[in-house]
């Protein structure tokens, strides 16, 4: 049985990807299956801590005994998460986050034109809800953890991210065209803002779900 170390702690967890509509039928998306973040959730509740899972488009059963919101776009993610993290004494921001949405939504489906070129779609920015909340912490002492995909020079990118972002931990995963999305398993390594560097072999999510609670649990104490 694992470690009840997270008794007595709420965590925030958010899963999944957002979708940015264009009109009432379409949006832009991404491929994240909410799996790591589902792993994070069920193994925080394992160990004992109170869970808010902030759920985008995921279609993955409710673990049990863990408090899910449901959300569909990043501003609602992002009033969710601020939401749950003003008592949480960590959060992890698990979710895939569209960058960008579209700058106007079509309140009737977008009709195609035979005769004219299609029009370009303009993208305002998302705001960084890691950034915002990194930036002004709820609380003293809340541990708060990223993730980023990279493609290339991931411990560069990672560390540069890191700071950037101003978050205690970054895991960092290099994904491309058959890795990570969708997948059972992840190979990571996490960054710490102390400098230090933990590698997650590669395995099922759970394990790296297990190293992140280690590492928030080793934090907080
Ligand atoms: O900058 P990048 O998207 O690579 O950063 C990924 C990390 O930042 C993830 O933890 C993601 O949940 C978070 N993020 C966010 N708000 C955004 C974009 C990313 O919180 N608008």
């Amino acid at each position: 049985a694992a470690e009840p170390d997270l008794v007595g702690r709420h965590v925030v967890v958010s899963a999944g990807g957002t979708r940015e509509p264009l009109d009432p039928v379409r949006f832009l998306g991404n491929r994240s299956s909410g799996k790591q973040g589902y792993a994070l959730a069920r193994t925080a509740a394992a160990r004992g801590a109170r869970v808010t899972l902030i759920a985008a488009n995921t279609s993955l059963p409710d673990p049990a005994g863990v408090d899910v919101v449901p959300v569909g776009t990043a501003v609602q993610l992002r009033e969710a998460v601020l939401g749950a993290a003003a008592d949480a004494d960590a959060v992890v921001m698990a979710a895939a986050v569209a960058d960008f949405r579209p700058a106007v939504y079509a309140a009737g489906k977008i009709k195609k034109k035979d005769d004219r070129d299609p029009e370009p779609v303009a993208l305002v920015r998302n705001p960084d809800i890691l950034a915002e909340i990194s930036g002004s912490r709820a609380r003293p002492g809340q541990v708060i953890v990223g993730f980023a995909a990279e493609t290339d020079e991931v411990l560069a990118n990672g560390r540069a991210k890191l700071k950037r972002k101003g978050c205690d931990l970054l895991v960092v995963n290099e994904v491309g065209e058959r890795r990570t999305f969708g997948s059972e398993e992840n190979e990571a390594v996490v960054l710490g803002a102390d400098g230090s560097e933990t590698p997650v072999p590669h395995g099922p999510k759970e394990a790296l779900a297990d190293t992140v609670w280690d590492l928030v649990a080793a934090r907080l104490s």
